[in-house]
This record gives structure tokens, C-alpha cells and sequence, in this order.
């Protein structure tokens, strides 16, 4: 999701095969102003230096079989080398190389705004306030490629209902942690993005708390990865990934749609919504179809990503409009 002004004879983002062909085009970024946009590669990363992330400590869940899909998951090894982690770099293989800088113990999550009981937890706390759940989820990407990842965690309702929100509380809003000696993407001398810091997304209150929206610590059976999103993240599986933010800090009730980072950086690119919508394309290319990481041919890309049980969410709305 690299911001950028696109030039009338780019590529669209399936003919960029190659990772060289990508470092290219970061090399004219550099010399370019930053505006709106984005454009990715989509290749699994070849660089045989590229380490996946060690396994940390290993969390018991019980499989939540019915809200698990049953595609084979994506190796570890390249759910863990084929990230999007700004807050480490633009290129998918950046979380990799650079995420070793995140320490996420100690750590901790404020949760507050319009609410009767805001408290900040501590990530241990956090672990265990509700039982741990392990569920097969896909992702899929904005730019056309999907995983399929074994999440740990538990429903985001069972948090947001110990802080009791109140009446006004209409929407949940996330931010990552803020620190460029942890993320060298932040640091103002790092070229490549343009997104302001904290990373900010947000969910409709209603979404928010969806039974399917998973406050997430792990994966594979272990501690969420650096290069995931440790120690702690959302995932929301019928959006696109780039609302399951990660390495959260804070979770703010608010009662005014936030203002999310990819929607400041380009609003006509990302809504708010961003539900997955094989209908809906981006401006520069199809949303129809996916490439599933570690698969050649591509799939078609379903209604919010098959997770059709979200549909009532947004009955009476026009999904092309609120995209
Ligand atoms: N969260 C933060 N803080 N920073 C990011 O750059 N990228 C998003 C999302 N969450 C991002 C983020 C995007 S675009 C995607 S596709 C998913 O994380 C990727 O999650 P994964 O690397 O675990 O597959």
C-alpha cells in the first residue's frame, strides 16, 4: 500500500511480478512527492536471507471450529516473511528484517473515552480475561493477495464490555503504538510512506463488538509474532487487513466516525468500510479476484471474504458508496 502519484503508463499491481521491478518503483518514489494511492507487489518474498520469525511462548486454545475455515493455513514461514508493518518499512519483507526492534513486554492497553470504567491493562491481564480460542480465519489484502492464519484470541466484545461504553459510544477507534527507536518507520528521516503516526483505524461500535471480530495474541499456537502485530492486535476477517491494526496500544470509544490512517492518506482508495467486495474495485485495479499466498492461479474473492453471518451490519446501506 505504497502512497504514490500513479503515472499513466504503470503497471497495474497483478502485471508486478518481480520483487526487482518493485524496488524500482520505490527508487522513483524516492524522488517523488508523496500524494495518494497505492500500489504493491504481490510476489512471496525470494531473498534467501529472509528470516521467518522465531516461535514464541505457546498459548493453549481451545479450535473454535465453527467460525474456522477449512483451508489449509499459509506456512508460518510465510506468514511471518510477507508482511504489511509500515510502522517497519513499505516492502513486505521489511517487518521481517526490522521488526526485532519491537519489545513487547512490558506492555500495556489503554481502553477509555466514552466509557463508565476506562482502565489501562496490562498485556498479561489481557491474555487472560476470557478463555483463548483459536480460529482459522482468511485474510485478504486490499492489494489482491490472501492467507489463511490460525489467530489466538477472544471476541473484542468481551474487552470493550469490562470498561461498560456508554450510550454515546458509537464507534471504536485503535492505535498502534507510537516509538521510532522501537519503529524505525517512524522516524521522519524513513522515505516510502506518507502515513501519519499512530496508525489509527477504527469499527462501527456494532462491528466492534460482532462475535467475529477477535482481539488477537497469537497465532500458531504461539505469541503473536513481531512482524504480526505483537503482542496484541485486532483481526476483523470480512475487512480488508489493512483495518486489523496491529501492536495496539490504545482503543478509544468515541461517538464520531474516526479518522483512520489509509482513509486521511487516500480517501478515494480506502473507506472506512472496507469490507471485502469482489464488486467494489479499487480505483487502479479489480477486487474480484485473489492470489492466495503459496497458490498460482487466482480465486475469486468473495462477499465480505465469506463471512456472509456480517451481512444484517449493513442492511440499508449502499456498499459501493460506503466502500
Ligand atoms: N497495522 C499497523 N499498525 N501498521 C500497518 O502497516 N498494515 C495492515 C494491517 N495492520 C498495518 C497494520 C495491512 S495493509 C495488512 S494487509 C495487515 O496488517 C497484514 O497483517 P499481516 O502482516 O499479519 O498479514
Amino acid at each position: 500500500m505504497l502512497i504514490r502519484i500513479p503515472g499513466p503508463h504503470d503497471p497495474r499491481p497483478s502485471e508486478i511480478t518481480a520483487r526487482s521491478v518493485y524496488l524500482n518503483r520505490r527508487a522513483f518514489m524516492a524522488g517523488s512527492v508523496a500524494a495518494a494511492a497505492a500500489v504493491v507487489g504481490c510476489e512471496a518474498p525470494t531473498e534467501a536471507a529472509l528470516k521467518p520469525a522465531p516461535k514464541g511462548q505457546a498459548l493453549a486454545a481451545a479450535r473454535n471450529q465453527s467460525l474456522s475455515v477449512s483451508d489449509a493455513p499459509t506456512p508460518w514461514d510465510s506468514a511471518t516473511t510477507y508482511n504489511n508493518f509500515y510502522e517497519f518499512g513499505t516492502d513486505k519483507a521489511d517487518p521481517a528484517l526490522h521488526a526485532h526492534t519491537l519489545r513487547p513486554r512490558p506492555w500495556s492497553v489503554e481502553v477509555g473515552g466514552l466509557c463508565h470504567k476506562p482502565k489501562t491493562f496490562d498485556i498479561d491481564e489481557l491474555l487472560k480475561l476470557a478463555p483463548l480460542e483459536e480460529r482459522v480465519y482468511s485474510l485478504r489484502c486490499v492489494e489482491g493477495w490472501s492467507m489463511v492464519i490460525p489467530w489466538i484470541g477472544y471476541p473484542l466484545a468481551a474487552l470493550l464490555k469490562r470498561v461498560e461504553p456508554t450510550g454515546s459510544a458509537k464507534y471504536a477507534e485503535f492505535q498502534t503504538l507510537v516509538d521510532p527507536e522501537q519503529m524505525p518507520g517512524q522516524k521522519p528521516s524513513f522515505f516510502g510512506s506518507s502515513l501519519d503516526w499512530p496508525y489509527v483505524e477504527g469499527l462501527r461500535l456494532d462491528e466492534a463488538t460482532h462475535p467475529l471480530t477477535l482481539l488477537t495474541v497469537g497465532m500458531y499456537g504461539h505469541v503473536l509474532p513481531n512482524p504480526n502485530g505483537a503482542p496484541i492486535r485486532i483481526v476483523v476477517p470480512w475487512k480488508y487487513g489493512f483495518k486489523s491494526a496491529k501492536s495496539l496500544v490504545r482503543i478509544r470509544l468515541v461517538a464520531d466516525e474516526p479518522k483512520t490512517s489509509w482513509n486521511k492518506a487516500a480517501p478515494n482508495e480506502y473507506g472506512f468500510y472496507s469490507n471485502v467486495n469482489p464488486s467494489v474495485d479499487h480505483p487502479r485495479w479489480s477486487q474480484a479476484t485473489e492470489r492466495r499466498i503459496g497458490e498460482f492461479r487466482r480465486r475469486k474473492t468473495l462477499m465480505f471474504n465469506g463471512y456472509d453471518q456480517v451481512a444484517s451490519l449493513y442492511t440499508g446501506m449502499d456498499l459501493k458508496k460506503q466502500y
